[in-house]
């Protein structure tokens, strides 16, 4: 039988939240994690990372729009894709009305001038994109952006009132030697050096494993939710308890349909950021719905 306090805690969350309470009984009764993080205000965010895929515009306009149909009725999860630059413009007239939201992969810091090659955030901001991704392993590694350079994206992104999506996680050997902890520790310290209290709620982190991105490994959901709790006390130390319950904090690397579900049972895993799976929108449209 349900209790007087779960239901007046369900009850308020609606009000909260201006959500029906049909949806919110489903929610909390199918998935254990639900109430805690409706009651802190987060909302899983799943999202798309199209990397240098696919090779053409009728090819990504025809996965967003499958996508968006597919994720028609999808209540309670915000969904973003990250195209290629080339096809922000076309992807986002197949997505208007949708829930798919539009992000972009990478930005520079300047707005304008002599800069060959780079992207700015008021471009990306003028063509709808509303999420950047700062900091990819894929970027840190084969492009060899810094920390320093990361931070200056991300303070861009936030001028811009863009919300940045802070990538972080070890290699393999670092993770071999034990050493994700004390990684992801540098990473946050450094990446969101001077970002203020304020700006912290358009900031999400995607922790992702260098080990675990395409490689078909998943990090085992135990080890996942000990290092998502473990960067949301950082945020706690750096910001507070109020910013760290809000913080959104994904995991990336090799997530898939079959594999989403217990991921998301982790109390400290808020959705996904997902490469190779958000290629076809089936598979993708599976993870966004992991919770139906
Ligand atoms: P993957 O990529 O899902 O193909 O492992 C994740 C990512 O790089 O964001």
């Amino acid at each position: 039988m349900l209790s007087a306090t779960f239901i007046v805690v369900v009850v308020i969350v609606c009000i909260v939240t201006k959500s029906s309470y049909a949806y919110h009984f489903q929610r909390i009764i199918t998935n254990r994690r639900s109430l805690q993080m409706i009651a802190d205000g987060r909302v899983p965010l799943m999202g798309g990372n199209w990397k240098l895929n696919p090779t053409s515009t009728a090819a990504a306009t025809s996965l967003a729009s499958e996508l968006a149909a597919l994720t028609a009725t999808t209540k309670g999860v915000d969904i973003v894709v990250f195209p290629p630059s080339p096809f922000l413009v076309p992807v986002n007239s197949v997505i208007q009305n949708s829930n798919v939201k539009l992000g972009g992969q990478n930005c520079y810091h300047e707005n304008s001038g002599a800069y060959t090659g780079a992207i700015s955030t008021c471009m990306l901001k003028d063509v709808g994109v509303q999420y950047v991704l700062c900091g990819h392993s894929e970027r840190r590694t084969l492009f060899k952006d810094k920390d320093d350079g990361i931070n200056k994206k991300i303070k861009k992104v936030l001028k811009d009132d863009l919300k940045a999506v802070l990538c972080i996680g070890e290699t393999k050997d670092e993770y071999e030697a034990g050493l994700n902890q004390e990684v992801c520790a540098i990473q946050i310290m450094k990446d969101l050096k001077d970002i203020t209290p304020e700006d912290m709620s358009n900031v999400i982190i995607a922790y992702e494993p260098v080990w675990a991105i395409g490689t078909g490994l998943v990090c085992p959901k135990e080890v996942a939710q000990d290092i998502h709790k473990y960067i949301r006390s950082l945020i706690e130390k750096k910001y507070g308890s109020e910013i760290a319950r809000k913080i959104i904090i994904q995991y990336g690397g090799s997530v898939k349909p079959d594999n989403i579900k217990e991921l998301m049972e982790m109390p400290d895993i808020d959705g996904a950021l997902v490469g190779g799976a958000s290629l076809t929108a089936q598979s993708f449209a599976l993870i966004v719905n992991y919770n139906q």
